[in-house]
């Protein structure tokens, strides 16, 4: 049985990649594959109730990246390892890159304390493809408030905070280019579907 690949999606709040993973799991069963859609934080039972705590509950940084890990810990060996060693293609809205983004350029918390955690959970695992939808972040918060949801602990930060995560993700980009594509996502949701497809299908030629 051929491994499974695993593919995350991320962004800043109001990127708008939430929008895309259907047609994203569309994409890969045309090619045949099994796919299973999860998220982060969340993606287990457990999980998902850590993902009510973290995302409502004001905490310090490090606090938060070990609720993250911990719920990570649980996805990655109870869902994402065992589906991809059945050879299903995963993808994950939402993964460590996140935490290196929030918790490290959004909180400050040191890079080298999140990539200790990500050794120890999940030590053999990257994504084989990361899509990072980027926009800046004026254009996601005026996204954002017409959404009209009430926000959470992330969603109520300023803009200055997700400019730095927005730095932190590209730079993280920078450290990591095999696996990065970044998505141009201040276009329309059509004009950024295409440019999605292309760089799937160059992916995954
Ligand atoms: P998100 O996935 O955007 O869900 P929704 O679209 O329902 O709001 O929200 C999850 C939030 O959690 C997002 O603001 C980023 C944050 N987050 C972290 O800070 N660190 C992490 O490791 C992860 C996975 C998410």
């Amino acid at each position: 049985m051929r491994r499974g690949k695993f593919i995350t999606v991320e962004g800043i709040d109001g990127a708008g990649k939430s929008s895309h993973l259907e047609f994203l799991c569309a994409r890969v069963r045309a090619k045949g594959h099994g796919v299973l859609l999860t998220r982060e934080p969340g993606g287990t039972p457990i999980g998902e109730q850590l993902r009510k705590m973290v995302l409502h509950q004001p905490m310090p940084a490090v606090a938060e990246a070990l609720l993250m890990f911990g719920a990570r810990s649980l996805h990655v060996n109870d869902v994402i390892e065992p589906a991809l060693e059945a050879g299903t293609w995963v993808i994950c809205d939402r993964f460590s890159d996140s935490s290196f983004a929030y918790q490290c350029g959004g909180r400050g918390l040191d890079t080298h304390v999140v990539a200790n955690l990500e050794a120890l959970v999940h030590p053999a695992l990257q994504p084989d493809a990361t899509y990072l939808f980027d926009v800046d972040p004026a254009t996601a918060y005026e996204r954002q408030r017409k959404e009209g949801r009430s926000p959470d602990v992330f969603e109520r930060e300023q803009v200055a905070f997700f400019e730095r995560v927005r730095e932190a993700y590209l730079e993280r980009s920078r450290q990591q280019l095999y696996r990065f594509h970044i998505i141009d996502a201040s276009g329309t949701p059509e004009m950024v579907r295409s440019i999605l497809a292309a760089e799937f299908e160059r992916t995954f030629a």
